[in-house]
């Protein structure tokens, strides 16, 4: 992301760039939704975001499902040295090289300025080892936007009117204006919450590397808050008339309960409190299964893992249809990889992740057609 005129300075006409920050290891399968679902040009993807440019600056950005935020690019580089001289710059180029007023226009057109003072919030993130700490980093990005933001709007701590948000990670640098709020990541449906409970945007990579159809029969066995089946049922909107069929449960009632609750907000659910090792579902009945089984930290042992992914494969083998699908999120890798040995599914497609600190991998697997 090398500074040059030509990505910094915006011809007449021409739209700001945009961005998306996204879990790491997700960039791929956000920049897929981005080109097909948003009509979007792919400009550039680094760890944990997505450069893009979209054909408009609306409400449609926001309602990208595998993106945590969504951003106008102010600025960018990959060539930060490391050293306290590369304040200096952030400095100068948040104060010379953006259209701020042209950035605050499009801004508010999407998020108009609230009835009571608008607030503003600065943020700094930082990854790697650099000469310099984030309180410096922040500190040489207030005195950039100096005079660019109204004096009078005092500084909040969070949800803020206009956020602008400095991103480094190593020798990269990615500064924007925030147009999502919290609710892009969070959802506006997701309520009731529990250790453990999936990112919406996660559950949203798992449905989009499934590839559900109209009509398709889909269970989450072990579905904790119904993270996954929301996410199901959002992208299913688009099939309209040819709904799918989502159902899920939960051995614990109280995470059920939860899930109910969640999934009331987006139509009825199907939501039972069952055991994944016994499911009371027919025998080839289901096109796929979306999980994410306990991983081992969860359990009491990390030796239980072992019996337990065993016997959940076993019964999603029986309850699959032929040539049916399951996309499963776990750490355990190998443990899941011998469970799966036993029953012959075909690996389909691998994405790696980190949740919670924790290494982690989507898997997607095919049943055998016979
Ligand atoms: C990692 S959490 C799933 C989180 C879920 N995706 C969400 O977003 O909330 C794993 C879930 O599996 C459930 N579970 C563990 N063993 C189970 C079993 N034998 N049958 C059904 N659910 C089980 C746990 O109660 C827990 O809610």
């Amino acid at each position: 992301m090398s500074r040059t005129r030509h990505s910094h300075r915006e011809e007449v006409g021409e739209l700001p760039a945009c961005y998306g920050m996204v879990v790491a290891g997700l960039e791929e399968i956000a920049a897929e939704e981005i080109r097909r679902d948003l009509g979007g040009e792919i400009r550039k993807i680094t760890s944990g975001t997505v450069v893009f440019r979209a054909k408009a600056i609306d409400r449609r950005l926001l309602e990208l499902r595998t993106v945590e935020d969504v951003f106008l690019l102010a600025w960018g580089t990959d060539q930060l040295t490391y050293r306290a001289t590369d304040l200096d710059l952030i400095q100068r180029w948040t104060a010379r090289n953006v259209d701020w007023g042209r950035l605050f226009k499009l801004h508010h057109a999407l998020r108009p300025k609230p009835k009571s003072r608008p607030t503003y919030r600065l943020v700094a993130q930082m990854a790697g080892e650099h000469g310099y700490l984030r309180k410096h980093t922040r500190q040489a990005l207030a005195k950039g936007l100096a005079g660019h933001l109204p004096a009078s709007w005092p500084e909040a701590e969070e949800n803020a009117f206009v956020e602008v948000w400095l991103s480094i990670h190593e020798a990269t640098a990615i500064c924007g204006l925030r147009l999502s709020d919290r609710t892009m990541r969070h959802r506006t449906w997701k309520l009731e919450h529990r250790a453990a409970s999936l990112r919406p945007t996660v559950a949203a990579a798992m449905v989009r590397l499934t590839g559900i159809k109209p009509g398709e029969v889909l269970v989450d066995p072990m579905c904790g808050v119904g993270t996954i089946m929301a996410e199901i049922r959002c992208h299913a909107d688009r099939f309209r008339e040819q709904a799918v069929q989502v159902c899920g449960g939960d051995l614990e009632f109280a995470a059920a309960r939860a899930a109910g609750l969640n999934l009331r907000r987006l139509g009825s659910p199907l939501v039972a409190n069952w055991d994944a090792r016994r499911l009371p579902l027919a025998d080839q009945s289901v096109d796929a299964i979306l999980s994410n089984p306990p991983f081992g930290k969860q359990l009491a042992s990390p030796g239980e893992i072992g019996p337990l992914y065993r016997d959940m494969i076993r019964e999603y083998d029986r309850v699959l249809k032929p040539g049916g699908r399951a996309t499963l999120l776990v750490s355990d890798v190998r443990t899941l990889r011998d469970a799966v040995a036993e029953v012959g599914w075909q690996a389909q497609r691998t994405v790696n992740l980190r949740i919670l600190g924790q290494a982690a991998r989507i898997s997607v697997w095919q049943k055998g057609w016979r």
